[in-house]
């Protein structure tokens, strides 16, 4: 199979093609993804609230998202993969930056890096470009800033939100990003962005004008119980069905019914 590059996203942009993105944390579940045709697996520091069960996304570690990537990485024969840089190892400081970047290459053998934040972080962004390694950045709703926000609703309705927005796009843009995910924002503002850049977009809650658009799999798959926000779709209701698997098991067991006769030795 021929395997998806930072190049044929910018390809796919220029044939109108949409790019599909799912997250992914785990070698199983990257698997079957892989397999499905998903263009680009972000490893996503969602990883925080759906595998490690935190609140947010700020506990996660360098040394846990590389432990995820590896998994992913082992699994992926096509799809091109992206891993977040967590909360604290890049901002502020484009050398620590450029080494978390570094080591998530290096240990896990992934294929690029996502930053959240705009202007603030573009020296970082640079840094990491310059060293080759590929980097989306992210914008709009960026959940490491969830006590900046202090709630997780729509971001950029006012004018000078959406402006700034708007710049930091063009500047991550200009810094050699090879996509922005932009999360969270009016459907407008994201056809706008999306329009506006050469680079493609990815939107999460961004409107259909988007170039790709990305789900966090635990919840379009009804993994995520009681996670029902407007842009998700949900494809399946893996909470229900895993439950009634369980609920099954346990009762089998019980009941003496598990293991029969031909389900032993
Ligand atoms: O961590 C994540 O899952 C993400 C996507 C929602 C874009 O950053
Ligand atoms: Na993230």
């Amino acid at each position: 199979v021929k395997r998806v590059t930072t190049f044929s996203l910018q390809e796919m942009k220029l044939r109108n093609e949409k790019i599909a993105m799912l997250t992914a944390y785990d070698y199983s579940m990257a698997t079957i993804l892989d397999d499905a045709g998903v263009d680009v697996l972000l490893v996503g520091d969602s990883a925080s609230n759906v595998m490690a069960g935190h609140e947010t996304t700020l506990p996660i570690t360098l040394d846990q998202m590389i432990y995820h990537a590896s998994s992913v990485v082992r699994a992926v024969k096509r799809a091109l993969v992206i891993v977040d840089l967590p909360f604290g190892s890049y901002q502020g400081n484009s050398k620590e930056a450029l080494n978390s970047a570094i080591r998530i290459m290096k240990e896990s053998g992934a294929h690029g890096v996502k930053l959240e934040g705009g202007v603030e972080i573009v020296e970082s962004v640079q840094r990491i470009i310059t060293a080759g390694i590929p980097v989306v950045g992210h914008l709009g709703l960026t959940p490491q800033s969830i006590y900046k926000f202090g709630t997780y609703t729509v971001r950029a309705k006012e004018q000078a939100e959406a402006e700034k927005l708007k710049s930091d796009a063009k500047a991550l843009e200009e810094a050699g990003c090879c996509a922005v995910v932009i999360e969270k924002i009016p459907a407008a503002l994201g056809k706008e962005v999306s329009e506006s850049l050469n680079i493609p977009t990815i939107g999460i809650g961004a409107g259909p004008d988007c170039d790709g658009q990305v789900l966090v799999v635990n919840d379009m798959l009804g993994l995520t119980k009681g996670f029902t926000p407007r842009f998700l779709r949900q494809y399946l209701n893996l909470y229900g069905q895993i439950k009634g698997a369980a609920e099954g098991y346990v009762s089998d067991v019980k009941s003496r019914s598990f293991p029969n006769e031909k389900e032993q030795y």
